[in-house]
């Protein structure tokens, strides 16, 4: 041992000391000379406002709620009392927590003490917006460990948008408006209904009364214990105490729905509830809810903790759906399915975002995260959920074959410079609203698929159940779950380090280092606090095959300038698997240096990187690999899966973006689709080349778009005149039904048009009455809304239809007009929310901008209507990422990117404050680079086919 050591030792602690001294000594002067102190800021009405941070502090947390709450649905406003049970954890005068838009007129407080009150005394209120808080001052100092009760008495409109508690309508088959009321708090919104302090990890019990009409319900995340008659003619809903909870899970609604119920196997009672025109929409729901809770009881080996769960349909909603504690909110959409103009892809949906709310009862709701940095621990659970839940409920949907979808939209989303890691820091609302994204959703679902590939069904599964037990009713950080999935053995399996694997594990287990031991903390961190996504180089000669990895770009190439310092600090541990012609035994290797080897049992013809791509990461093979492939699909695609196709299909294309594969390869691989049965990989190729072709219409490139089109007719010929126009088949041959003849009627192939042209004339002719396959009445719609007053019929059907989802078919329709007249029309018919509703603005603005004849004008509506977007939706919501995203991301020019600049320069105010600004930037400069660089190899490439298809 060094012997020196302690007195350098003695002189670091001494300075240590001195610094903390005059570390507290300068608090204490902060503290005593605070509220002269200009670091804080100036509350309403001129005082100092004795907080300066945007999170609260934590002297004082609350223990329990109790909320009155009194909306009238005629004028719009509501009553409301908070008394707010708190405990104090350090002394203060000050309890700080929030509120937004709430009209509060008093503020009391009194000590309790095992159970009886002392006399109240009013707090002085300050408030101060730009932070959404309050300041509530006592006279006296507030004594540590006591508990105290604490009053607050408001009003506050109903709010106008989506979120806090929202008015909304609907309009009765009679044509009368009835009014409800509901709530939508995650993330930051409870604040608007309640004074609180709306921050997930200050979790407390709640217990809520609300007052209603007679001809209303009311509902909350529990039961009603009583009904109580009260002056006036009105009703005193008084609801059981909820669990432990955080404040964006609180929900109420009041309303004049009518439900379905049932229950389950351990005596929950589900009910789905809408509006009374609507209930024969609710069964689908209700059986898909009850088999779904069914499936998370035993999956997570946890009981439901409520007695009832609630799933409501209410009519205008902003996201798809809102997994408050008992009390799910939907989307109508998102929930209520209609036997004669649902399609198979809206059942689908029905049953995944069920599947993905009843997820969150435990992740998220019973265990959540403790920051919204972390938001993907509620949400890419819940995305993963969907499809573990589904698989094994609804088997004969196969959801497991779309879940790759779900990689290739965070990979599309990962492989730009602007994307972030699922763990990234936000603090105020925008921030944390923009956190609710493809890296939180589809990259966590992503990643955690890799991880239970890696670690078994078994090992994952157990590692849950013994994190969502650890930490019921509390709040968690990434390394929680680590820590849950790393120790799922008991003590006396354990072999060496932290990790095992127990004896029927093990077996099923490939991945088993000799004498090393895993750490998943360690692998597991190079996906969620570093961004991007890797690209392993394979090199395979023989028995050998060298591997090195990268940080995968699209649209900067090795070449750039930028590109070595893009490069820098990046390394993933990668759980490699691979088959090859020899063997079909999954080979695995886990990957955690820039470059290594793997020795192959044998010689092999060629190799397939992330089998069944269960792994997050892009795959190049060079030396001839890619020619091994794409020989193997053109000779035997069979002997790979459809994932694996599709897999190869989606690397081939990315790896064109990032300059590494020519564009004449990856078209060389679809080629073997003139072969192909399997929905995964036709529509994966298929999406492709419409993207091309959707790029060569925008810019006028008729040569190209021309040939693209024979092209797809041609080597599609096989798949499309197969399709029936009926709603026959497994929900994959459906899907590739609706798909196709979309793309085909749209591509203008004569005997669709004809054919769904002949549908929507007999559809007219019956007055709508007529039931039409559902799966192909998009497509009837769309050729019927070519002509002027089939798009005008189309309009007045949308007005009188009861069915979201026909309405949304409809809309897409009536989108896909090439008359600037009437798209403009559809636009402006949403911004008014009359007709459409508000709710849809995005989708039909962004159904506007595909349609090629509607592109500049999307992007004109949302430059145009820029401050009124700003009044009505929150900045960073879903819809102002859609709106900007999805109305710029088709541009391909530098004078169209400078356009975007030149307006996101004008609204600099809120477009620094947004990440999606960067995403549409950088889509941009992709398609500009990829079109300078492709465009003469796409047209080259085709008119080469068109020669040899012609000899
Ligand atoms: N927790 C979200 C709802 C939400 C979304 C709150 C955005 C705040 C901001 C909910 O569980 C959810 O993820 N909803 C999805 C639909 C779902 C099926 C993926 C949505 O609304 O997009
Ligand atoms: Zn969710």
């Amino acid at each position: 041992m060094n012997s020196d050591w302690r007195p350098v030792n003695f002189w670091a602690m001494l300075f240590q000391m001195m610094f903390f001294a005059v570390g507290v000594l300068f608090q204490v002067i902060l503290c005593l000379g605070g509220h002269e102190n200009e670091d804080f800021p100036t509350a309403t009405n001129g005082q100092v406002f004795p907080w300066n941070k945007m999170r609260l502090p934590d002297s004082i947390i609350p223990v329990h709620y109790n909320l009155y709450i009194h909306p009238n649905l005629t004028t719009s406003n509501f009553t409301g009392l908070a008394k707010i049970q708190v405990h104090v954890r350090q002394e203060t005068s000050v309890i700080i927590l929030h509120a937004k838009h709430l009209e509060i007129s008093r503020a009391t407080i009194a000590l309790t003490e095992y159970g009886a009150s002392h006399p109240e005394s009013i707090l002085n209120i300050l408030e101060y917006p730009p932070f959404e808080q309050i300041a509530l001052e006592n006279a006296k100092p507030l004594y540590n460990g006591e508990t105290y009760m604490v009053n607050i008495y408001y009003t506050a409109n109903l709010s106008d948008g989506f979120y806090g508690f929202y008015k909304s309508s609907y309009q009765t088959p009679e044509g009368e408006k009835r009014i409800l009321a509901s709530t939508h708090f995650e993330p930051t919104s409870a604040r608007m209904a309640f004074p609180c302090f709306d921050e997930p990890s200050f979790k407390a019990n709640f217990s809520i009364k609300i007052k209603r009409e007679k001809q209303h319900i009311s509902l909350s995340n529990m039961p009603i214990v009583k009904s109580v008659p009260t002056a006036g003619g009105l009703f005193e809903d008084h609801f059981d105490v909820s669990v432990r909870m955080s404040t964006y899970l609180v929900a109420f609604i009041v309303c004049d729905f009518k439900s379905v119920s049932a229950v389950t196997s351990t005596g929950i009672k589900v009910s789905i509830y809408a509006t009374p025109d609507k209930w024969n929409q609710t069964h689908y729901a209700l059986e898909a809810a009850v088999k779904l809770l069914e499936f998370y009881e035993n999956y997570f080996n946890i009981n439901y903790p409520l007695p009832k769960q609630d799933l409501v349909a209410i009519p205008d909603f902003e996201s798809g759906a809102m997994e408050n504690w008992g009390l799910t909110t939907y989307r109508e959409t998102s929930l209520l399915y209609h036997p004669g103009t649902s399609s198979a892809s809206d059942k689908l949906w029905i049953t995944m975002v069920i599947g993905h709310e009843l997820a969150h009862q435990w992740f998220g709701n019973l265990v959540t995260m403790e920051w919204w940095n972390d938001i993907w621990l509620n949400e890419g659970f819940a995305r993963y959920m969907e499809f573990v839940s589904v698989d094994a409920t609804y088997p004969d949907f196969q959801v497991g074959d779309h879940f790759l979808g779900t990689c290739f939209a965070a990979m599309g989303r990962d492989a730009m410079n602007s994307s972030r890691p699922i763990s990234t820091s936000a603090e105020n609302p925008t921030q944390i609203k923009e956190m609710f994204d493809t890296v939180s959703y589809d990259k966590g679902a992503c990643i955690l698929h890799m991880l239970r590939n890696f670690l078994t069904d078994e090992v994952f599964q157990s590692g849950l159940v013994r994190y969502l037990r650890k930490f019921s009713y509390g709040n968690t950080k990434n390394e929680d779950l680590w820590d849950s999935m790393a120790n799922t053995c008991t003590k006396e399996d354990f072999t060496s380090g932290d990790f095992c694997y127990s004896g029927s594990q093990a077996a099923k287990s490939a991945y088993r280092f000799a004498g090393e031991h895993l750490d998943i903390k360690e692998i597991m961190n190079t996906w969620t606090l570093q961004k991007g996504i890797p690209v392993i180089i394979v090199e395979h000669n023989g028995t050998s095959v060298r591997l090195q990895q990268e940080r995968f770009l699209k649209g900067i190439l090795p070449e750039d300038p930028s590109w070595a310092s893009l490069q820098s600090g990046y390394l993933w541990h990668v759980p490699l698997t691979y088959i090859t012609s020899n063997s079909k035994t999954i080979g695995k290797h886990l990957l955690k240096t820039k470059s290594d080897h793997i020795e192959l049992d044998g010689e092999a013809q060629w190799v397939k990187f992330n089998v069944d791509m269960n792994g997050y990461y892009i795959v190049h093979y060079t030396r001839g690999g890619w020619d091994a492939l794409i020989n193997l699909l053109d000779q035997n695609h069979t002997l790979l899966s459809q994932k694996d196709r599709a897999n190869l299909i989606h690397n081939a294309f990315q790896l064109v973006s990032a300059g590494k594969l020519s564009l004449d390869r990856a078209l060389d691989l679809t080629r073997y689709l003139r072969h192909e049965n399997k929905s995964i990989p036709v529509l994966q190729g298929l999406g492709y080349l419409e993207v091309f072709y959707r790029m060569a219409v925008r810019r006028n490139i008729t040569d190209v778009a021309t040939n693209l089109k024979n092209y797809i007719l041609q080597f599609f010929k096989h798949l499309i005149d197969r399709q029936t126009w009926s709603d026959e088949g497994t929900l994959s041959d459906r899907l590739l039904r609706s798909n196709l003849l979309e793309l085909v009627c749209d591509l203008d192939y004569l005997p669709c048009v004809q054919k769904a042209l002949a549908y929507f004339n007999q559809w007219r002719m019956s007055n709508g009455t007529l039931n039409l396959p559902t799966d192909v009445l998009e497509i009837v719609y769309s050729v019927g809304a070519q002509s002027s007053d089939g798009w005008d019929y189309l309009l007045t059907k949308y007005m009188q239809s009861v069915s979201g989802a026909e309405k949304n078919k409809i809309v897409s329709a009536l989108a896909s007009t090439r008359n600037p007249e009437k798209l403009a029309r559809l636009m402006e018919l949403s911004l008014q929310g009359d007709i459409i509703k508000l709710q849809n603005l995005a989708h039909v603005v962004v159904a506007v901008s595909r349609n090629p004849y509607g592109h500049l004008l999307a992007w004109n509506f949302v430059k145009k209507n820029w401050s009124t977007l700003m009044e009505k939706f929150q900045l960073g919501s879903t819809t102002i990422r859609w709106l900007i995203i999805g109305t710029s991301s088709q541009f391909s020019s530098k004078e169209e990117l400078e356009e975007v600049e030149m307006f996101f320069d004008s609204i600099k105010e809120q477009s620094s404050q947004l990440r999606c600004t960067q995403i549409a930037h950088e889509n941009i400069q992709k398609n500009i680079r990829w079109l300078e660089r492709n465009l003469d190899l796409l047209r080259s490439w085709l008119q080469n086919i068109i020669i040899e298809r012609g000899t």
